[in-house]
């Protein structure tokens, strides 16, 4: 199947905006939108979260936050503006705030560095704002959901003994994965659930672009291949046995899975390529595992929000295919393109897959994270509630 014929046969988004045109088909619209802030706006996952927003049926960006650097000027000045189209008109205006609540919105999400994400996600929640996060410091957490709605929702189930754990009252944090995890898990949910999996190995070829900007130095990257990323390796074994395992109501259970993974910088600007080789606890053809893989239907009520797709992964049979080049927009980049299915002499099955980092690997996923959150009831106007005031512990005392 071509891509374009693909494309067709998923629910149809377009390049710049992954919102269906098919607006009936939400049937959790919120009455009025959500009001959302997003902490490091200025950089490369902040931007994409900024396009997203434009136009979006359920929310409206009315905050960005980042650094010193930015604090003050409009986001115009601020941001260093990377993408193919204009900066947003409703956008361009904003003021750049400091990461610190209180912000003018209803939920924050995270695109900071993680050098600062951390404490600052945490002083949201503890503001009262949930935060929906795309940085890597609170995703291995006891009690924080990490999400791929079409992989592992129930995971939410974790939020109000999160909240219990950490005093929050009606904030608290969800993350999505690693980029190169985000692409991988989702091609592997469908063989999980058929199938059952044993062993996955991996070898990543990532665009620059998954370093954000200024990202990898170009002396360093043109013509090159640097076959190492710092942390990468350790989350994409990690992260995917978190993701497939199971919420038992007061903790999380890791998938029993042996993942080996190796990760290499390429010089390609949007997408990152996966080899992969799985071994199965079930014998299954090559046949099977492709039509697993093609059928793979998410249900009615992902489906209903605007960011998702209802088949998300797409197979493709030429030989040459998946290409960054070609195939990184599918589905408006939220579409994991799997292609090359083929015998494994060592694990049994291998494939090549291809996923766009900041789309699905980071801001399309985030969207899709508070889309869902919405939609299950977990975001609140603030104005239809008292604002939160935190007394010290000593004061509580006296009082
Ligand atoms: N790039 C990807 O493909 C990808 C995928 C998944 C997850 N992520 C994660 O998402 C996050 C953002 O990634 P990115 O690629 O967008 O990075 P980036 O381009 O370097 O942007 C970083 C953002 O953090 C802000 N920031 C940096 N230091 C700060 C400080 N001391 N105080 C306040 N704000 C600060 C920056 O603001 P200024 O512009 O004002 O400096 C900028 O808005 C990271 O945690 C990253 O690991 C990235």
């Amino acid at each position: 199947m071509s891509l374009e014929s693909g494309k067709r046969k998923q629910s149809v988004i377009n390049a710049s905006s992954p919102h269906r045109d098919d607006k009936s088909a939400h049937p959790k619209e919120p009455q009025r939108k959500y009001k959302v802030g997003i902490l490091g706006a200025t950089g490369l996952v902040g931007q994409h979260l900024v396009r997203l927003l434009a136009n979006h049926p359920w929310f409206e960006l009315t905050e960005v936050a980042a650094s010193e650097r930015s604090s003050s000027k409009t986001y115009a000045e601020a941001a260093r503006w990377h993408l193919d189209i204009p900066i947003p008109p409703s956008a361009r205006g904003l003021v750049v705030k400091s990461i610190d609540p209180p912000l003018d919105c209803d939920f924050v999400f995270s695109a900071l560095d993680s050098s600062v994400a951390g404490t600052a996600e945490e002083s949201f929640a503890r503001a009262g704002y949930p935060v929906v996060s795309n940085a890597k410091n609170h995703r291995m957490d006891p009690d924080v959901p990490l999400l791929i709605p079409e992989v592992n929702a129930e995971h939410l189930a974790a939020i109000p003994v999160q909240q219990k754990n950490r005093g929050y009252d009606r904030g608290f944090i969800v993350t999505n994965p690693n980029c190169s995890t985000a692409g991988l898990v989702l091609a592997l949910k469908p063989l999980a659930d058929g199938f059952g999996l044993e062993k996955i190995f991996a070898v990543t070829l990532q665009a620059l672009s998954g370093a954000g900007y200024p990202g990898v130095a170009s002396l360093d990257c043109s013509a090159n291949v640097i076959p190492f990323i710092a942390g990468e390796e350790e989350k994409m074994e990690s992260e995917p046995r978190k993701l497939l395992g199971d919420w038992d109501g007061s903790s999380f259970a890791d998938a029993a899975l042996r993942l080996s993974a190796h990760c290499n910088r390429v010089p390609v600007v949007d997408g990152h390529t996966e080899c992969v080789s799985i071994g199965l606890k079930k014998t299954a053809s090559l046949g099977d595992v492709r039509e697993a893989l093609r059928s793979f239907e998410v249900s009615e009520e992902l489906a209903s929000l605007p960011s998702a797709l209802r088949r998300p992964i797409l197979v493709l049979d030429e030989e040459d295919r998946p290409q960054p080049r070609r195939d990184v927009l599918a589905g408006g980049g939220m579409a994991v393109v799997v292609g090359r299915v083929r015998p494994c002499p060592l694990l049994g099955v291998k494939f090549t897959l291809l996923s766009h980092n900041l789309v699905r690997g980071a801001a399309g996923a985030a969207l899709l994270n508070a889309e869902l959150l919405a939609a299950r009831g977990f975001l609140r106007h603030r104005d239809a509630h008292p604002p939160i005031i935190h007394i010290p512990a000593h004061r509580k005392r006296l009082a």
